[in-house]
């Protein structure tokens, strides 16, 4: 079973260069400049989801279209923070995961690449629905349409991110996909992407009732209506709804994961998490009930466990791809060896016949051969010149021919490139290195 698995899959060798670092330095990187990176992405997706949900309903409540504006204002803050926190991430997965990242982005090639044009519309949309605001007042459908295309295109772009680092999982399927759309479909792809956007919703739930709790954020003047409290609760709601929703979306994923990277520790990191989202949702319970502690101490210690959380998921989801990609890595570390045991036999082959007895006794000819001409030249193979057994027939009663042609070769064969010369060498090593040739038994 274990071999036929095997078979299938495409093993590449491994990279001969060492880390620039200590390999846990990137690990730690990875995973927490990972999280900061995808924390901005989240209240990037939840907030302008939720600016175009308030910007509908203010359609008929003016104060509505007021909050989506004051949430407006927050998403290309964080769109910033999101891209330069995501060049850390982005950088230690390709020196940790190099050929496992590269083979995925390889095989899901367009679609990888459009993630820049996806990028820039994005943004540019986010913008320009942020600054047309006021001019666009009484064309509320075009306004909504950039941002629903800014989102739609947005939404996309984890989508692709994702899908490539689930293709990169699974080497022995890396034969058959055939390009992105392919690699969507494979098993848990769609629970991601769902596990994601949900957790997007939740978190910035949460960010946003800290953000219009704050005792800078002012209602009076803003809203006619609405008042402070009643908008935190909104966001704490939607932060319980959606952490509830994870304990669909989260079992769905942990049980369409390939079973062969599934591991007892993984399992408890898991199980942690989930431990800690049980009480994250019954403090937001508590505190959704605190009408007049919504930003309390209850508030800064559900924040806390909520990083706790995400540390949890993300070790895991670091696990999980360290266990699945076990095999394959040992595979990879033997193909690599074998590689260069092959190299290294392959050279010793087209060394020089050893000197007579056991030890090699250093000829200044030798020497000189060695470091100059046995690049191209091998006793009786062809490399990029001819045979050295060949050669030292045409030249064995002509040392001075010889000297000549290494000092400044002419051109002979017309299947070979031209050899450069060396006119550099003293006339006592060309003497040398021509004796040496002459000398030498280069049939044996
Ligand atoms: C960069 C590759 C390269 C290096 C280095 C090189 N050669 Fe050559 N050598 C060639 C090639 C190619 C030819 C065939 C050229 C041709 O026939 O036009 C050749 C041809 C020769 C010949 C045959 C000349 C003939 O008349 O047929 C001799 C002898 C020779 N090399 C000796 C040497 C010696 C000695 C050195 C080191 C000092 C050396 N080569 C270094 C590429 C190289």
């Amino acid at each position: 079973m274990i071999s036929a698995f095997i078979n299938q899959i495409p093993v590449p060798k491994d990279i001969p260069l060492p880390l620039p670092m200590p390999e846990w330095v990137l690990i730690v990187v990875l995973v927490f400049s990972f999280l900061v990176h995808i924390l901005f992405i989240n209240l990037m997706i939840g907030s302008s989801i939720l600016t175009f949900w308030y910007e509908i309903r203010g359609k008929k409540n003016n104060d509505f279209d007021r909050l989506a504006r004051e949430i407006a204002a927050t998403i290309t803050v964080n769109k910033s923070l999101a891209v330069v926190f995501g060049v850390a991430p982005l950088l230690s997965i390709n020196v940790l995961y190099t050929l496992y990242f590269y083979s995925a982005n390889a095989l899901t090639g367009n679609i990888w690449i459009s993630i820049v044009p996806w990028v820039a519309v994005s943004f540019l949309l986010f913008y320009l629905h942020k600054y047309s605001w006021d001019r666009l007042s009484d064309n509320k459908p075009l306004h909504l349409s950039i941002l629903g295309v800014g989102i739609l295109s947005f939404l996309f772009i984890p989508f692709i991110f994702l899908t490539n680092i689930n293709l990169m999982l699974f080497p022995e399927k890396w034969g058959e996909i055939n390009g992105f759309f392919e690699a969507m479909t494979l098993p848990n792809v769609f629970p991601r992407y769902f596990h994601f956007i949900t957790a997007s919703m939740a978190i910035t739930g949460f960010f946003l009732a800290w953000w219009f709790g704050r005792k800078q954020f002012k209602t009076e003047g803003v809203f006619n209506n609405l008042s402070k409290n009643w908008i935190r609760k909104q966001m704490l709601n939607l932060a319980l709804i959606a952490t509830g929703m994870q304990f669909i979306f989260g079992p769905l994923l942990f049980l369409t994961l390939p079973s062969q990277g599934i591991t007892w520790t993984l399992f408890w990191v898991i199980m942690g998490g989930v431990t800690i989202a049980i009480i994250v949702m019954v403090q937001l319970w508590k505190l959704l009930n605190d009408e007049g502690h919504l930003l309390g101490k209850r508030f800064f210690i559900v924040a806390g466990m909520f990083v706790l959380l995400v540390a949890f998921m993300g070790t895991g989801r670091h696990l999980y791809r360290e266990s699945t990609l076990q095999t394959h890595k040992e595979m990879m570390a033997e193909r690599t060896a074998a590689h260069w045991e092959a190299v290294r036999l392959a050279h010793e082959n087209l060394l020089l016949p050893p000197v007579d007895g056991d030890v090699a006794i250093a000829v200044p000819g030798q020497n000189l051969f060695q470091t100059n001409c046995a690049v191209c030249h091998a006793a009786n193979t062809r490399l990029v010149g001819p045979a050295m057994a060949e050669v030292a027939q045409i030249y064995k009663d002509n040392l001075e021919g010889l000297k000549k042609w290494i000092k400044e070769p002419g051109r002979k064969r017309l299947d070979y490139p031209a050899m450069t010369g060396f006119p550099h060498l003293s006339d006592q090593q060309l003497t040398e290195v021509s004796k040496y040739l002459l000398q030498e038994q280069w049939n044996d």
